[in-house]
């Protein structure tokens, strides 16, 4: 096999380090038929380790859907859209409802704090956004109470336990309970009667866990039951059987979008386990976590930046520990959405994609961020790591091996111009028209989008990708 063609000077040869396997794959997935969807639907995940643009491409996206939907995780999430010159970070309501018309769906596999909820619902309609009619909420989901926070907080500052570098909303401790098959779902926040029952049971119990491990004071579960309930008449209004409605809506031809959260390496099983969330951020997540069966998935949609950013504790093969990490922090301002923290910089990395995309079936890939690089000279990519002194480019499943990783670099030539509000891939300078070549050959999906800026307008379509979406309204 030869050296792409696109691949300008400088750029080392890499086709020999592929497994043939790979080769294999790559082939049959570029030679799939991807300007129809099966389904009128479309997954939209990260790729990495969350941040990477979702919520500007969800919003992009949402005007071509009629309804958008979350799956997973909780108001852990921070996803930024900007238009107008406003902007708007949504942590636990799909971007969707930014767009007049499209529902917004929280589905069963979110674990949903109803405080949060309600405090997020406010500053949507403070900011004249509508939410009612639009807005549901699954009865299935899983509450966050107070408890799940304590606990969190409480282990995560314990000696001797593994610090995760969580964002302290309670997302663990509140899927533990569901795994553990003691949580309380949304239908049961509405009955107050078991609201009161499941309350006053699990203080008993939380409190005297946290406080024989870790010395915190109790939760009061009068006053807690007192504004859960409050909270709970507030919510009813929202809360649906949203698998059913979701599934109604494809029934009548209505188009779905199923809107990641977190990232593909902060996935539970696929992540970089123990340094992960507590839920399915991976494509299979948006059946279970919706209600809507694997067989009505349309299409996968993986955002990548163009380099990549990690929050919180971790391996993270590519990391820049130099000067060039903060240089990437400040033009690409990488400080998290909502908990302000400054995300780590790294190199693209090649292998993590490409297994990023297998995990999940990844057909289009979206690449944001590319104007962060424009003022680079020459752009590190990893292409495999050397693992004990073994070249490797498969991802190891153990965090020893992913923290004893060296990776091994191709330079790709940089475009030093900006990019920034390109709207065409042909005005594109050569150089960035090669790098992001360069990643779809490698990563084996097809790039449909780029964004070259965090608003709206800001952002490349690529004709294929148009014809794709165009196929949901046929
Ligand atoms: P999400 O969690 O995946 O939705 O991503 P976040 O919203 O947490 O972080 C992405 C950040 O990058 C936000 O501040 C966006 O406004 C910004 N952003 C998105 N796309 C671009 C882009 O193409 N260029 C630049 N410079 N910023 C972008
Ligand atoms: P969006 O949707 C980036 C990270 C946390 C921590 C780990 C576990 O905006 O991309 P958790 O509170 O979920 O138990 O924390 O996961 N994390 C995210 N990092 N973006 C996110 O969401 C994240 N959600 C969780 O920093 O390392
Ligand atoms: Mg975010």
């Amino acid at each position: 096999m030869s050296a792409p063609s696109f691949c300008g000077p400088g750029v080392v040869r890499i086709v020999e380090t592929r497994h043939l396997g790979w080769s294999f794959s790559l082939k049959k997935q570029q030679s799939g038929k991807r300007d129809q969807m099966r389904a009128k639907t479309a997954v939209v995940l990260g790729a990495q380790w969350g941040d990477e643009g979702k919520g500007k491409i969800v919003d992009v996206l949402s005007a071509r859907f009629s309804a958008v939907a979350r799956y997973a995780g909780g108001h852990n999430a921070g996803h930024t859209v900007i238009h107008g010159g406003q902007k708007f970070i949504l942590q636990l309501i799909p971007c969707g409802v930014l767009r007049p018309g499209c529902k917004s769906i929280i589905g069963n596999g979110v674990v949903l704090d109803p405080l949060a909820f309600l405090n997020e619902v406010a500053k949507l309609r403070d900011l004249g956004v509508a939410v009612d009619g639009q807005l549901f909420v699954s009865n299935r989901a899983q509450v966050i109470l107070p408890y799940h926070r304590m606990i969190e907080l409480a282990a995560e500052s314990a000696p001797g336990r593994k610090k995760i570098g969580t964002t302290s909303r309670g997302i663990g401790p509140a899927y533990e309970d569901k795994m553990a098959r003691s949580g309380l779902r949304v239908v049961d926040l509405l009955r107050p009667e078991l609201l009161k029952t499941h309350i006053e049971a699990a203080c008993a119990e939380k409190n005297a866990i946290v406080h024989a491990l870790f010395g915190a004071a109790p939760l009061d579960p009068a006053r807690m039951y007192e504004e859960y309930a409050a909270a709970a008449e507030l919510m009813a209004p929202f809360v649906a059987d949203t698998a059913r409605l979701l599934n109604s809506i494809m029934a009548e031809g209505g188009s779905v979008m199923f809107e990641g959260a977190q990232g593909t390496m902060l996935d539970i099983d696929h992540g970089t386990y123990p340094f992960v969330t507590s839920s399915s951020a991976t494509a299979g997540g948006a059946s279970t976590g919706t209600g809507v069966g694997p067989t009505a998935i349309g299409t996968v949609i993986s955002v990548t930046k163009a380099y990549v950013t990690r929050v919180g504790e971790g391996p993270f093969p590519t990391e820049i520990h130099s000067a060039a990490g903060d240089q990437l922090r400040e033009r690409g301002n990488e400080y998290g959405a909502v908990t302000g923290r400054p995300r780590r910089c790294g190199w693209l990395d090649i292998p993590l994609l490409r297994y990023s995309n297998q995990v999940n079936g990844a057909e289009w890939l979206v690449v944001t961020k590319l104007d962060v690089l424009d003022e680079l000279a020459e752009i590190p990519v990893c292409i495999g790591y050397e693992i004990d002194g073994k070249f490797t480019d498969e991802i190891p499943a153990d965090v020893h091996g992913l923290e004893s990783i060296k990776p091994r670099y191709t330079m790709l030539k940089g475009w030093r111009q900006s990019t920034e509000s390109i709207t065409e891939f042909d005005k594109l300078p050569q150089a960035a028209q090669e790098y992001l070549r360069f990643q779809e050959l490698e990563s084996g999906a097809k790039i449909g989008m780029i964004s070259t800026g965090p608003d709206r307008d800001q952002t490349i379509m690529l004709p294929e990708f148009t014809a794709a979406l165009n196929s949901l309204h046929a």
